[in-house]
């Protein structure tokens, strides 16, 4: 660590994005301040809104395509920011390319690319490891054992629900002044700027929301890294319910914000009501399936939606899962005498769930974390956030041994 800075390359690939970023970070764990050096996306949406959802395979091979170019992209950003690297020209031997014989293409793009690649002066790679889809984790996985043998740096393996939490945690750094400071005095030229964040000064407990394409969970953080799963869905998750209803409204994938925006443009009387499944259990859980045949059957019986059925149906399956989810938290935060709330994942995008919670967290006066919405859907940068408070509060405990160890996990708990 050079002047007591920590620098991480993130890769992430569960899901349909693959994402790479570099973060700086420097301060004592946890009041850190995080420069984002690079945060590069390759979203495969555009090709899975052709299959109405996400498709394993085709993920994994489209992974295998993106990661070498997303990294060369997120390491010249990275440079512009002042990153430091080195060009060793090392000629690697077959034994550095190992952990790619399940992944041809991936290893093909890399040896070709390998002379552009610099390396980063980094301290670690934080990669996910799950939960989500397998091989599509396991090509993220892989790609940083490589990357891990070639420069001669250790991994950090990462919770993708850890890392949707913690970027929730995120706060923009007083900066304007001191940012137009800075431009007004030339220290940094327009195209050098780099977000600089804080971390939010957590509470505990905590109790956190993590609403994604697959995960609907209550998470009960009674301190740092310390985690228990105190509710979750027992079949659908929210994200998937948003998807589902879509679909059956003949939205394109992914339909979260697309059932957001109808919903928006509905108003007039109501006519249709949606079951708010589980809402009176005794228990923290979740169930959407039940919402989604609801919806099914509530569309079946209208016959042909005109465009203020479709917004009107839209708005109420918003409703239905925003309440739900708001109830269920609600109910934690009192159980368990949470002094902040966080909210995290894909579906935190959502502007309703965000006005529901925000009224709660008013009504209790505690604290409520969110991410801006473009941290919010997957991203490289959530896992260089987790990467990083691991690194800052356990230092080289935080690093794998044994590479041979990691393993992909598509169904990972967070705890
Ligand atoms: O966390 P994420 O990017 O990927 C997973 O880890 O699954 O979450 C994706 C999910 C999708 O189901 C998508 O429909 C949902 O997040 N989503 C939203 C919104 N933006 C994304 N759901 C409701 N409202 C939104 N604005
Ligand atoms: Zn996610």
């Amino acid at each position: 660590m050079e002047n007591n800075k920590i620098r991480i390359l993130s890769i992430e690939t569960s899901c349909d994005e693959t994402g790479i970023a570099i973060l700086e970070a420097k301060g004592d764990f946890p009041n850190l301040e995080i420069k984002i050096l690079s945060n590069v996306l390759q979203s495969q949406i555009e090709l899975h809104k052709e299959y109405g959802g996400v498709f394993p395979s085709l993920a994994k091979r489209e992974h295998e395509k993106n990661l070498v170019p997303v990294l060369t992209e997120s390491i010249d950003k990275a440079k512009q920011n002042n990153l430091k690297t080195e060009n060793p020209k090392i000629s690697p031997t077959e034994e550095i390319f190992k952990y790619l014989d399940k992944n041809t293409n991936l290893k093909e793009n890399l040896k070709k690319s390998l002379d552009k690649i610099d390396k980063p002066a980094i301290d670690a790679i934080a990669v996910t490891y799950g939960p989500g889809l397998e091989p599509a984790l396991w090509t993220g996985v892989n790609f940083a054992k490589t990357l891990s043998l070639l420069w001669q740096i250790p991994i950090i393996s990462v919770n993708h629900m850890e890392g949707h939490m913690v970027a929730s945690l995120l706060k923009k750094d007083a900066p304007i002044s001191n940012y137009l400071i800075d431009l007004i005095s030339k220290k940094i030229p327009i195209h050098k700027k780099s977000g600089k964040y804080q971390l939010s000064k957590l509470e505990f407990p905590a109790v956190s929301l993590l609403v994604s394409g697959g995960h609907t969970e209550l998470v009960l953080i009674k301190d740092w890294f310390n985690y228990e799963i105190v509710g979750e869905t027992k079949d659908d998750a929210s994200g998937e319910a948003f998807d589902k209803i879509a679909r059956i409204l003949g939205l394109p994938y992914p339909g979260g914000p697309e059932i957001s925006k109808l919903a928006n443009l509905w108003q007039g009387e109501k006519t249709i009501t949606l079951p708010r499944p589980m809402m009176n259990s005794n228990n923290l859980d979740f169930s959407f399936s039940g919402l989604k045949t609801s919806a099914l059957y509530k569309v079946k019986e209208m016959g042909k939606l005109n465009n203020k059925q479709k917004q009107e149906m839209a708005h109420e399956t918003e409703e239905a899962i925003t309440d739900v989810l708001t109830f269920k938290l609600k109910k934690a935060v009192e159980k368990f005498g949470a002094k902040s709330i966080i909210l995290g994942g894909g579906v935190s995008a959502n502007n309703r769930l965000k006005e529901k919670i925000k009224k709660l967290s008013n009504d209790l006066q505690m604290d409520f974390y969110f991410s801006e919405p473009k941290f919010a859907t997957d991203n490289g940068l959530m896992i260089g956030i987790a990467g990083i408070l691991r690194l800052a509060k356990f230092g080289d405990q935080s690093f794998l041994n044994d590479l041979d160890d990691l393993k992909a996990n598509g169904c990972l708990k967070i705890g």
